[in-house]
């Protein structure tokens, strides 16, 4: 039994049985309803606990089925409603837990509380996202990829806007994955050093070029994220958005791409920021099949979590 943290803390190995596991049973459940059981059930018997400390549409409800797919339970966990959110640790949490679950995936706040949940739980630990990282996205946006155009080694990937812990995520699996991602954004919302010296390291081509037009110049993959995240503070709003309006995704960006570029938003979006409804909406869009591939995805996460 393993926890799934972040795709640095990964093997590249594993990270490739996953995608390959989620493919498959994306591939089985081809056609039928979506509340079919699997015809596989390694989850039968099994009980996950899934905490929420921030809001969440994709993420809880993609577990939630994922888990009755595969024949398990779940129940959903605020984290206002738990003594945690009065003061009870996360150690003593994680070990409370752990005598009545098989599984945790907690979406929170600081990466601190999930590395404490994962050391004090006897059971895996998943990261449904946290201020610094959010790896179950990037693997469905990997799947995702993968998919429409094969393998995403050796491609030019490029994050236009705000350096936050979805482009974390894509840094960490440009590394496993072996591609080439570009950051364009205002210096002030530069990606940590860490995490493109990370990618550096694994030998692909990580950079920031602030001229966005420069940046996407023969793109393979496009991707942005909301210009405002769940932890930033309301009254930065304003100031994000100026200087983040010139890293918009529009038409104009995409067409320096090259023609047979995906676009990618892990959702959800504010429209006509980040990014225009005309490329949402557009050809080279796949945002509602990176949030379908959330559900695949995490199957596989939580299979590989579990040995099954
Ligand atoms: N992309 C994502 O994690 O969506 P939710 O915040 O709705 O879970």
């Amino acid at each position: 039994m393993t926890s799934f943290l972040d795709i640095h803390t990964t093997s590249p190995e594993d990270l490739r049985k996953m995608i390959d596991s989620a493919r498959a049973m994306k591939d089985a459940r081809n056609g039928r309803p979506k509340g079919a059981l699997d015809d596989d059930r390694p989850l039968a018997g099994h009980m996950v606990a899934l905490i929420f400390e921030k809001p969440s549409t994709r993420t809880r409800v993609s577990f939630d089925v994922g888990v009755r797919q595969m024949g398990g339970q779940t129940m959903v966990l605020s984290g206002k409603e738990m003594q945690l959110g009065h003061g009870e640790t996360i150690a003593d949490t994680a070990r409370v837990l752990s005598r009545y679950v098989d599984l945790i995936m907690i979406r929170t706040f600081e990466e601190a509380t999930l590395q404490e949940m994962a050391e004090y739980a006897s059971v895996p630990v998943i990261n449904g996202l946290t201020n610094r990282t959010h790896p179950c996205q990037i693997m469905a946006d990997v799947m995702t990829y993968e998919e429409h155009r094969g393998p995403i080694a050796g491609k030019k990937v490029v994050w236009s806007g705000d350096g936050n812990n979805v482009c974390a995520s894509f840094l960490h699996a440009a590394g496993q994955f072996g591609f080439d991602l570009t950051f364009t954004g205002p210096p002030t919302l530069d990606p940590e050093a860490e995490w493109i010296n990370f990618a550096r390291s694994k030998g692909v081509d990580a950079r920031i070029e602030r001229d966005p037009y420069k940046a996407v110049d023969g793109a393979d993959l496009v991707v942005t994220d909301t210009w405002v995240s769940m932890h930033d503070p309301e009254s930065a709003k304003e100031r994000r958005h100026n200087q983040l309006r010139p890293y918009q995704v529009n038409e104009d960006l995409m067409a320096r791409a090259k023609p047979d570029a995906l676009f990618m938003h892990c959702l959800p979006a504010h429209r006509n920021d980040e990014a225009t409804s005309a490329v949402m909406d557009g050809p080279h869009s796949v945002i509602f099949d990176e949030a379908e591939n959330r559900l695949h995805a995490q199957k596989a996460i939580m299979r590989w979590c579990l040995g099954k």
